[in-house]
């Protein structure tokens, strides 16, 4: 199955997924993290993402799509996945259920639920892996050593798409989109609703709880 995390930027997506993915076994599809490896190879593709990244808009559907499509037919990908930062846009929903039509997997959604003032406070103090990507926090979820990575021992950074202004366009521009793609799993009977509040752990549990619901795990 492909359980799909949904949220705002800074909901806590990728700090949930890799816990998730840790405990299922599920392979954990992170399409800014896969942007950000295209833009630190300097690939074609990272290039071409690179400017709608740091201007906060949505890569376009057709590079993100084919970027998306690729990594799910990967052999790590061919059972329980679970997919942070797609789909964005309806468009991009659809393009997903259409892949599905002939397998027998299904994608369903879970929305990690954030108040707004809350998610600015946890962008401005995140701080990732420049090795591994893993997401940190200055205060909620600092690593064992300052400004070094717990799991690979990588260097910790800011993300370029976290400065003020930049997360400010994110907002902007990104939000309606989620709007849009939590009524299409909606619609569909497809979504779960998760509180995304309170200490990482707490939700933690509340997360795997919904997610074995759906049937990720037992
Ligand atoms: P992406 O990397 O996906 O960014 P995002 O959706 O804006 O989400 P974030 O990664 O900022 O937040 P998160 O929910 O993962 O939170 P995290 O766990 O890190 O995308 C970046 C860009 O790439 C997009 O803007 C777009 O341009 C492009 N892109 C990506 N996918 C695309 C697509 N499908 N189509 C088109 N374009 C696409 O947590 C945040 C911080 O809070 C961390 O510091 C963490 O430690 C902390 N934290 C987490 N949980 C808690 C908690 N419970 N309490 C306190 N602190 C917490
Ligand atoms: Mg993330």
């Amino acid at each position: 199955m492909i359980l799909i995390l949904l949220g705002a930027p800074g909901a806590g997506k990728g700090t949930q997924a890799e816990a998730l993915a840790t405990a299922t076994g599920a392979a954990h599809i992170a399409t800014g993290d896969l942007f950000r490896a295209e833009i630190a190879a300097g690939s074609a593709l990272g290039l071409e993402a690179k400017s709608f990244i740091d201007a906060g808009k949505l890569v376009p559907d057709a590079v993100t799509i084919g970027m998306i499509s690729s990594r799910l037919a990967e052999p790590d990908a061919r059972n329980r996945v679970i997919l942070d930062g797609f789909p964005r846009n309806v468009e991009q929903a659809e393009a997903l259920d259409a892949a599905l039509a002939h397998s027998a997997r299904t994608a369903t959604a879970i929305l990690l639920e954030v108040d707004r003032d809350a998610l600015v406070a946890r962008i401005s103090g995140r701080r990732i892996c420049s090795g591994c990507s893993r997401s940190y926090h200055l205060t909620k979820n600092p690593p064992k050593h300052e400004g070094t990575c717990d799991a690979c021992g990588g260097a910790l950074t800011m993300r370029s798409d976290d400065a003020p202004e930049t997360v400010a366009a994110r907002m902007t521009n990104q939000l309606a989109a989620l709007d849009d793609v939590i009524a299409f799993y909606r619609a569909s009977s497809r979504l779960q609703v998760v509180d995304g509040e309170g200490e990482i752990g707490e939700v933690g549990v509340r997360l795997a709880r919904a997610a074995a619901a759906v049937g990720l795990h037992e």
